[in-house]
């Protein structure tokens, strides 16, 4: 199992509460990154948010000795040259230790960059990308006219394939365009925290859509903790939490994913509809799972809500559904990482090792039907 914590501002007892949010700079960043490794969590995901991910995870980089690095990129927003040399300057510096997090975002928020494509249109970019990604990875040397990218000659000055390991591709995005480009080309689909039985759906989906590629993927999921050491305690705290969500904070949530054309938002959001009732627990959209949290912040709105018991349960049920990593985080990052980490952690099977990148051939795997490709 792979246990991943998160890694991206804004962060507090309550964030999305100015006085409940903590200053999160370099001297914060290096505290977590040095908790996450010191407990034994496989690695940390950089998000995309205020800090760039690439500067930040550098900049830590030298404060960890074991912990894996999983970069969020938006494909397209860097030449895909430019970001395969980024990622292979960074993985030979790391020994090995980054994976890359594959995220289409959504138009409001790639627009500020320049990126005007549709939802859709951004998965057929995507899918651009990534084949080129995979061929320089391969040590190709590329010369490349495409619909949204050109390359002459492009090709990796580093040994990749050699002493530097092809990054595993990791992804994000629950439109049927987004499972058709994870299908193609990466390694482990990933979801935010919907409950275990529609995440057995989506994996039963990707799997269908993989095997049609001759792939077989990994599973994981991206989860809010709430740990503590009964249910009563653990739910008194989600309570805590729930106290502090004020109408305003709710409304300004609600109207900020609502402009989101994100299909795994939406189903988020789903889960809570947007109301607060006046219970709590009716938010518990299955055992232990509490979606009161996505009232007030976008993307991941689930948390598991127990005693360390409970957790290791619920965690089993996602186990059962196929999912074998798990990307956590609480409030505060560093709080929650140290309860989670003392608490449940250490009864985890977790493993410090990721799966390898799949070894594909991709230019041939482009140029042929690829109903007859298998995996290499
Ligand atoms: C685990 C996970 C992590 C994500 N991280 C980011 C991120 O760092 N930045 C970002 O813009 N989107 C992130 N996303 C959101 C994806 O970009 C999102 O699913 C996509 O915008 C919408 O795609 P869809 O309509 O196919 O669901 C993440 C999604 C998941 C499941």
């Amino acid at each position: 199992m792979n246990v991943f914590w998160y890694m991206c501002a804004p962060d507090g007892a309550y964030p999305w509460q100015p006085e409940g949010s903590r200053q999160v700079d370099y001297g914060y960043y290096k505290q977590l990154a040095q908790a996450y490794d010191h407990l034994g969590y496989t690695g940390a995901l950089f998000a995309t948010g205020a800090h760039d991910v690439w500067v930040l995870a550098s900049a830590l980089l030298a404060h960890t000795e074991r912990l894996r690095f999983l970069v969020a990129i938006h494909p397209g927003l860097v030449a895909p040259t430019l970001l395969a040399k980024m990622a292979a300057t960074f993985q030979e510096f790391a020994r090995g230790r980054l994976l890359i997090n594959v995220v289409s975002g959504d138009a409001k928020m790639l627009g500020a960059y320049g990126m005007m494509l549709p939802h859709d249109e951004r998965y057929d970019m995507a899918d651009e990308y990534l084949q080129l990604w995979h061929r320089l990875f391969a040590g190709e040397s590329v010369t490349h006219q495409g619909k949204y990218f050109s390359t002459d000659g492009a090709k990796l000055a580093l040994p990749v394939g050699e002493s530097i390991a092809p990054p595993p591709l990791w992804f994000g995005g629950s439109s049927d365009k987004a499972l058709e480009v994870a299908a193609r080309h990466v390694d482990t689909y990933l979801s935010w925290g919907e409950t275990p039985a529609q995440i057995g759906e989506k994996v039963k989906a990707v799997k269908a859509r993989a095997a049609q590629y001759g792939r077989e993927l990994e599973y994981g999921i991206r989860l809010y903790v709430i740990v503590r050491d009964t249910d009563e305690k653990a739910w008194e705290a989600a309570a805590d939490l729930y106290g502090r969500m004020d109408d305003a904070a709710i409304t300004a949530n609600q109207r900020f994913v609502a402009r989101s054309d994100s299909v795994g938002q939406q189903r988020m959001t789903a889960l809570h509809g947007g109301l607060k009732p006046e219970n709590l627990r009716d938010l518990e959209v299955a055992p232990n799972l509490w979606a009161g949290i996505g009232l007030v912040r976008p993307g991941p709105g689930t948390a598991i809500v127990g005693s360390p018991d409970t957790v290791l349960r619920t965690l089993e049920a996602y186990q059962k559904a196929g999912v074998d990593t798990f990307i956590l985080s609480g409030m505060p990052l560093l709080e929650e990482a140290y309860r989670f980490g003392e608490k449940v952690l250490p009864r985890l099977d977790v493993s410090r090792e990721v799966s390898k990148a799949r070894n594909y051939t991709w230019s041939t795997l482009f140029d042929r039907d690829l109903s007859t490709v298998k995996n290499a």
